[in-house]
């Protein structure tokens, strides 16, 4: 029986994985949850799966919770919030194993201290291997530990590395969809919709990495992404825009084989994959290969994305760059979600941000988190200016001062 943490118990990624886990309650036994705000489905996960502890972020919350699991029977529950209710939650005595699937550099602490604590993580927050990469990896080599990617590029990397050795790879392909604005001319993007955003044509997810999707910024991440899990240089890390997302990614090693990962598109089995790793179990997601008829490819068009770009480039420069680069899409993204500002102009908050950040290499996790407060000012007060420039408004809504 393996004993799980799920952080980010209310998102796409942690419902999928308790469906995971509903599917074969023989092997896996949810012992903490971490949730953000959402209140009701954080009572209902309890309720259902009767952890040791629950998190919620904010005190409040976390009081409310509290009395309503003792209302209905539950009370021996600890509730616990905030950050350090998140590492409380990840770094539980019981926990064999953490799926961390928080948004943002908000699952930053609890993913780090998971793997200082010897746990087995399961990533799925990629913005936090995007931010401090290094760092946790590191840490889980020296924990003699692995780091199973969830990210549905990365895991069918990891299973094509079981073709061969690292040191036989000549590079890997990660496939991208394009997002819903693939064929949008460029001169299009100043009127794009929140709502047409958000209609991401092959995968259904959480906000901010539908609208990374669509900026093709969640593909740059996933580059970083790739180069700190797989310890391989940003020239060895291409993408390949394949809109039908049926080869989820491909290594090709030095005597010109490739091996490509395809299967249905469906976060339950990258999540079964990485809970079972090394063993591969029975499952019923089954891809109907007879159907099977175009497999398009094609190079990315990175002035059209410029987030892609962004991304190779704070790659190669590495070090504070890449916790700017994260930061400053997490307020760009937040600002279009409410309407504050266009979507052409995430890019070009990014980019005043990340020229802005020095490229100084980052030795803790609290120096990767004061970069990134400080990359959020930033880019803060470029909302700010753009809004007002635009629109003549002094203040836009989701602009935390
Ligand atoms: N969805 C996918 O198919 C997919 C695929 C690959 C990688 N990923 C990555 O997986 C991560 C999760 O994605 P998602 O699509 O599942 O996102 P999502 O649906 O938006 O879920 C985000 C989760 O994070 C929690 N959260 C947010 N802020 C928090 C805070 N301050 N403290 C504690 N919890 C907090 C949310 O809680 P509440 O809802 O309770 O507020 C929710 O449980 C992201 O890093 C994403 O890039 C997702």
């Amino acid at each position: 029986m393996k004993r799980v943490a799920i952080l980010g118990s209310t998102g796409s990624i942690g419902r999928s994985t308790l469906s995971v886990a509903e599917s074969y309650p023989e092997r896996f036994e949810i012992v903490a949850l971490a949730a953000g705000s959402n209140l009701e489905a954080a009572f209902e996960q309890a309720r259902r799966w009767q952890p040791r502890i629950v998190s919620v972020a904010l005190e409040a919350d976390a009081d409310l919770l509290r009395t309503r699991l003792k209302q209905a029977g539950l009370s021996e529950i600890e509730v616990v919030h905030g950050a350090a209710g998140a590492v409380r939650v990840a770094t539980h005595p019981e926990v064999d194993f953490v799926v961390s699937a928080i948004v943002g550099v908000a699952g930053l602490e609890a993913t780090y201290e998971a793997v200082k604590a010897g746990k087995t993580v399961g990533v799925a927050n990629k913005e936090c291997l995007v931010a401090a990469g290094e760092l946790i990896t590191a840490e889980a080599r020296r924990q003699g530990k692995p780091l199973l990617p969830i990210d549905s590029e990365h895991n069918a990397v990891h299973q094509c590395l079981r073709g061969g050795r690292m040191e036989e790879v000549e590079r890997i392909w990660l496939t991208a969809s394009g997002g819903p604005f693939l064929n949008t001319p460029r001169s299009d993007f100043s009127s794009i919709t929140v709502e047409q955003a958000l209609n991401h044509p092959t995968w259904k997810m959480g906000k901010r990495i539908t609208i990374d999707s669509a900026t093709l910024m969640n593909k740059g991440f996933e580059v970083i992404e790739a180069c700190r899990l797989f310890h391989l240089p940003p020239a060895k890390v291409e993408v390949l825009v394949h809109p039908q997302s049926t080869i989820h990614s491909m290594v090709e090693f030095v005597d010109g084989s490739i091996l490509a990962q395809f299967s249905v598109t469906d976060m339950r089995l990258p999540i079964l994959y990485a809970l079972t790793y090394p063993e591969r179990i029975q499952s019923d997601m089954r891809f109907p290969v007879g159907n099977l008829r175009h497999l398009d490819f094609s190079p990315p068009d990175m002035n059209k994305f410029p987030c892609l770009r962004l991304a190779y480039e704070s790659a190669e420069a590495g070090g504070a760059k890449t916790v700017a680069l994260n930061a400053a899409d997490e307020v760009a993204v937040a600002a279009f979600l409410d309407g504050n500002i266009r979507f052409d102009e995430i890019p070009k908050i990014i980019e005043s941000v990340v020229l802005a950040s020095n490229c100084g290499k980052l030795g803790s996790i609290a120096e990767v988190l004061e970069a990134d407060a400080e990359a959020r000012r930033y880019a803060q007060e470029r909302v700010l200016t753009m809004h007002k420039k635009r629109t003549g408004h002094p203040r836009a809504a989701s602009v935390v001062q």
